[in-house]
């Protein structure tokens, strides 16, 4: 691209250098510089007559945004879930709309497994007891848990990042159900996992993890029901999205010790307040969305984002495309 006619693009956030200097040797960039998202009018602001969008998982893209930037020719999303998108109206207006996938498999199964031990073993409710001084002896009866190893684990959503789940659980000696939509039998022998209906894994499972993306058919999969379906000591993980899990009914499961406990990464809603109900009680573990958070990981997200966006800006087909439906011919 001659410099006469670079595109404009919006970066919508703060994101790591390497990808700002990649985006800038192409582009002409309109950056947003703060560490928090912009508001609803920064970033209709922001993508006005803009070629380009490079945004995170907080801003919502819908028509309006559309609307506000005819010439758009690619929204890059620095994430691998992209319910923020409305991608239907991308496609509609054959915006193609990418995402980050792949590279944050393994750091963010490494969170998900880490909140799991986490919860089940008061790591944190642990230190936070001595650092306020109130550890005074060992206590043959103190912060009893739940043992990890040994335990079943029932994996929601079998892709790349609930693969990966379960070659960590393997190492623990984990007995492994999964669900998904699609059965994948090749890995079902590679790692001794099992495939099971939904119902059936929520009522075997000591944990389950979900890594399913959210959608239409997604939203509030577990409900009131399905925690109802949970051993009394199961512990839920969820470092997907939060409208994954209704919170409310999570919470009355959790209060009446219907369940054993909940390790969220991410909530309903997000952030969730300080004076929310789910932070009264002990057995909630939360963590601020931060599964794909390494200083590589995050590194790698944002130079796939840059990627995305400048083949976009090209009229190349882009390296990860949610909605590659934008390439057939019409
Ligand atoms: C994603 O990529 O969708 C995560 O939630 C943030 O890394």
């Amino acid at each position: 691209m001659s410099s006469k006619s670079k595109p404009l693009v919006f970066v919508a956030r703060e994101i790591p250098e390497e990808a700002v200097q990649e985006v800038q040797r192409h582009c002409r960039v309109r950056a947003w510089r703060k560490r928090e998202p912009p508001s609803r009018d920064a970033l209709l602001d922001g993508v006005s007559g803009a070629d380009g969008l490079l945004c995170s998982l907080s801003e919502r893209v819908d028509r309006e945004i559309f609307d506000a930037a005819p010439g758009l020719k690619v929204v890059s999303n620095m994430a691998v879930g992209y319910d923020n998108v409305d991608v239907a109206e991308a496609t509609r207006r054959r915006i193609p709309v990418g995402n980050t996938p792949g590279v944050l498999t393994e750091t963010t199964a490494d969170l998900a497994f880490g909140i799991m031990l986490a919860c089940a073993r008061h790591i944190v409710d642990g230190d936070l007891t001595v650092r306020s001084g109130k550890w005074r002896f060992w206590d043959p009866l103190g912060f009893l848990g739940e043992d990890v190893h040994g335990a079943t684990l029932g994996i929601i959503g079998f892709g790349k990042i609930g693969v990966a789940m379960a070659r960590r659980a393997k190492g623990f000696g984990m007995e492994i159900l999964y669900y998904d939509l699609v059965r994948r039998r090749n890995i079902e022998t590679e790692l001794d996992v099992k495939f099971a209906s939904l119902d059936r894994l929520l009522s075997r499972s000591d944990f389950v993890t979900i890594h399913t993306d959210l959608n239409p058919k997604t939203h509030h999969l577990i409900d009131t029901k399905r925690l109802g379906l949970m051993k009394k000591n199961c512990i839920v993980v969820n470092t997907a999205r939060g409208p994954i899990v209704d919170s409310s009914a999570l919470y009355r499961a959790l209060k009446e010790g219907r369940i054993g406990g909940a390790a969220l990464d991410v909530t309903e809603p997000e952030p969730l307040p300080a004076d929310h109900p789910l932070l009264s009680l002990e057995n909630v573990l939360v963590t601020p969305h931060i599964a794909s958070g390494s200083r590589a990981t995050r590194t790698k997200m944002a130079m796939l984002a840059a990627d995305n966006l400048l083949s976009g800006l090209r009229g190349h087909r882009l390296p990860y495309c949610v909605n590659p439906e934008v390439y057939r011919e019409s």
